[in-house]
């Protein structure tokens, strides 16, 4: 047989023109940091990687004190992995309780190059246990941030153990230093609590003290804020919040997400000599992003009609979770669960489809990311493929869950979101 020729068009131009050839779609750059096929946990020493009676081991001190005795078992299906965040040698690896059988939602694990290690509870010696956690953060003072819902949010059997509530830890000591219950006028009704997955903190080296901290509410479309210095919160709710039924319908994993899930993600610029920064923000149902200056949201007025820039439309099935900002090149990077990818616009550059680039796609790697973070010149993302959760089964013989980290400047160089001024020229094959 005569082999079939090879696509020599690369090499030519690369031969012509001397320059890069790139594919459109580059998931090569993407690390692997960690990958679970299931979560097992460490705790007191002892290795849970089947399902089992926790208090055989003496570590039924790792559930909240609400938590009733039929609720500490381990059942290790139910242990998705949902948040993420790191700190020096540290990732933080939250599991919310969504199911039954989650012996810790607050966990971490060694970024030691063990390829699928077991979570270990976070502190570790704390009484006092968070009841589910979403998606935590560092600040630049050396806190851990996050909401812990007080929700147990198994299907059918909601119970909220105990009021939501700002939880913030010191990561030099690894105590908490603070707990502040979110008031009743933050909350709209019983369902609010389960929509508060993520917070992003407003801090400067200068004001540890002065800080904020924005709280999405996808559940009933809302955005509260929260002053650490005067211990006070308040609620803010904008149609901008609300998910558009446009852009419902998409699909992940072969799944049709009808999720009608808003405010989702709220990312930040670098400060302004005032210390006001821009906010960008995005319902996951939308394909749309808007923005707003801080000051207006630390200001206490419920009302930002007015305030708020719709900055333009990212595109077909750019339905995106977290994003976050990469100061030193203007980006910001999308968790992209719309199309397995991780995209970039460049705020600079005007909010339409032709300045949105995926610049990773992956579909078994990059399937549903469920957080993303910037850390320095890194992008990092945590990938769960939770439709397939919701909607059939794992296969928990295969790689399920992942976290990955790429270069930001290696992953957009030569696309519209790369405006440094070295301008080669750059051919697309697709
Ligand atoms: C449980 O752990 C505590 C503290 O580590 C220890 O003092 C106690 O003896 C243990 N109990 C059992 C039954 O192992
Ligand atoms: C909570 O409020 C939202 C409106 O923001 C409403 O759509 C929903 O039905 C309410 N849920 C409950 C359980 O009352
Ligand atoms: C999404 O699906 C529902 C149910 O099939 C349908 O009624 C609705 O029109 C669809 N919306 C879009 C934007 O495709």
């Amino acid at each position: 047989m005569i082999p079939r020729p090879v696509n020599m068009w690369p090499a030519i131009f690369m031969f012509m023109f001397g320059v890069c050839v790139c594919q459109k779609v580059n998931s090569r750059k993407l690390i692997e940091v960690a990958s679970w096929k299931q979560i097992s946990y460490n705790i007191y020493g002892v290795l849970y990687d089947t399902d089992a009676y926790t208090r055989r081991a003496n570590s039924s001190t790792f559930y909240p004190q609400d938590l009733e005795d039929s609720e500490k078992f381990f059942i290790q299906y139910n242990n998705v992995p949902i948040g993420f965040e790191v700190y020096n040698n540290k990732a933080f690896v939250t599991v919310p309780r969504r199911r039954h059988g989650i012996p810790s939602t607050l966990n971490y694990i060694l970024l030691d190059g063990t390829p699928s290690p077991p979570l270990r509870p976070y502190p570790h010696h704390q009484c006092d246990r968070p009841v589910s956690v979403y998606r935590p953060r560092v600040d630049c003072c050396h806190r851990l941030w996050m909401v812990d819902t007080g929700l147990l949010e198994v299907p059918n059997e909601r119970k909220q153990l105990r009021p939501p509530a700002i939880v913030i830890f010191d990561l030099r000591t690894n105590k908490q230093i603070l707990r502040y219950e979110l008031k009743s006028t933050d909350l709209v009704n019983e369902s609010t609590s389960g929509g508060l997955t993520s917070i992003t903190v407003d801090a400067s080296p200068q004001s540890c003290n002065g800080a904020y901290a924005y709280i999405n509410d996808l559940a009933t479309n809302g955005l509260i804020v929260f002053s650490l210095k005067e211990r006070d919160s308040w609620r803010i709710d904008h149609t901008s919040f609300v998910h558009d039924p446009a852009a419902l319908n998409f699909t992940v994993a072969g799944h049709t997400i009808n999720w009608r899930d808003g405010l989702f993600s709220l990312a930040l610029s670098e400060p302004r000599a005032d210390g006001s920064r821009t906010a960008y923000y995005h319902p996951l149902v939308s394909t749309q992003e808007f923005s707003i200056n801080t000051e207006n949201l630390k200001k206490k007025t419920k009302d930002i009609e007015g305030l708020v820039t719709p900055l333009g439309d990212r595109g077909f099935l750019t339905q995106s979770g977290s994003h976050d900002y990469h100061a030193p090149t203007k980006t910001l990077l999308f968790g992209n669960v719309a199309q397995d990818a991780i995209l970039c616009w460049n705020v600079e550059t005007p909010l339409k489809p032709e300045n949105v680039v995926v610049v990773a796609q992956n579909h078994e790697k990059l399937v549903y990311i469920s957080d993303l973070k910037v850390i320095g010149e890194e992008v990092w993302v945590l990938v769960n493929q939770i439709p397939r959760f919701v909607y059939s089964r794992l296969d928990p013989d295969e790689d399920n869950y992942f976290i990955h980290r790429s270069n930001v400047r290696d992953l957009i160089r030569g696309t519209a979101c790369d405006t440094s001024n070295n301008n080669i020229l750059i051919i697309i094959i697709d």
